[in-house]
C-alpha cells in the first residue's frame, strides 16, 4: 500500500538510493545518528523485547538490536525499494523470521499493528507533513521507550531544508523535507505520556530518547 497522506514514493526513495544505503551500511555500519539511538536504547539495559521501527528504511535498527536487545521486531515503511534492500539484508544475516515486514503508511495501518517496548523513528518525521498524527500513532504503540531523530532547528538547517524543497519543486518531485517544531513534537509526547529522558544531537540530526513515565 503506498503512503497516502505524503509524497513518499519509489520516486523519492528510489531503488538506486536504497541499494547504494545498503553497500554503505555493509562498509560502514551504522549512520552517526542511528548510532544515538542505538546508544540511547541500549542504555536503558532492555532485553529480550519487541521492536517496532517506523520509516525503518534498509533496516540498520533492527540488524543491530535483534543482536542484543530485541527478540523480534517489526518494520513498516512505505517504500517498496528501501523494503527490499532491508528484507535482503535481514535474511542474510539470518533474521528473517524475526521480522515482520509491513509496506504502508503506518498512520493507515496502525490500528492493525502491534504494540511493542521499543518504538524508533530514525529519520523519519522530517519526511511527514503531519507529525502530529505520525507521533501520535508512534506513542500509541509504545509500552516502554520511544526514540526518534530529526533535523535540528537551526538557522543553516532552515536554509538548507528550503533550499532542497526548492529544488524538489524544479524537479516536479512533489515530495518535501520538514522541519517540525521540536517543542511541538514534545509536548504531544509528553501529553501522551512520556518523559523525554536523553537529547543528544550532531551537526545536522538531534536525538530524543523517551520513557513512559510511571503512572
Ligand atoms: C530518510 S529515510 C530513513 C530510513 C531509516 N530510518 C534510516 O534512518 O536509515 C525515511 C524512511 O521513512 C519512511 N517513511 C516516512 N514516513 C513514513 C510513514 N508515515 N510510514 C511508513 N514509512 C514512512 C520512508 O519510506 C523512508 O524509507
Amino acid at each position: 500500500m503506498p503512503c497516502n497522506c505524503c509524497e513518499i514514493t519509489d520516486n523519492a526513495f528510489s531503488e538506486a538510493e536504497a541499494r547504494a544505503e545498503l553497500r554503505n551500511y555493509r562498509r560502514r555500519g551504522p549512520m552517526n545518528q542511528t548510532k544515538l539511538i542505538l546508544e540511547a536504547i541500549r542504555s536503558l539495559n532492555l532485553k529480550n523485547v519487541d521492536l517496532l521501527d517506523i520509516g525503518g528504511g534498509i533496516g540498520a535498527m533492527h540488524h543491530e538490536l535483534l543482536a542484543d536487545v530485541a527478540r523480534a521486531a517489526t518494520h513498516v515503511d512505505a517504500s517498496s525499494a528501501y523494503l527490499k534492500e532491508a528484507k535482503t539484508e535481514t535474511a542474510r544475516r539470518g533474521y528473517s523470521e524475526r521480522v515482520n515486514f509491513i509496506h504502508a503508511d503506518f498512520t493507515d495501518v496502525a490500528h492493525q499493528v502491534q504494540a511493542a517496548e521499543i518504538v524508533t523513528l530514525d529519520r523519519v518525521v522530517c519526511c511527514y507533513p503531519d507529525f502530529r498524527r505520525l507521533l501520535t500513532a508512534a506513542a500509541d504503540h509504545s509500552q516502554r521507550a520511544l526514540a526518534l531523530t530529526y533535523p535540528r532547528e537551526t538557522w543553516y538547517m532552515r536554509i538548507a531544508l528550503k533550499i532542497a524543497n526548492f529544488f524538489q519543486g524544479l524537479r516536479r518531485d512533489p515530495f518535501r523535507v520538514f522541519l517540525h517544531p521540536v517543542s511541538e513534537m514534545n509536548a504531544l509526547l509528553e501529553k501522551e505520556g512520556f518523559e523525554r529522558v536523553s537529547r543528544r544531537h550532531l551537526f545536522v540530526w538531534e536525538m530524543a530518547l523517551y520513557r513512559r513515565a510511571a503512572m
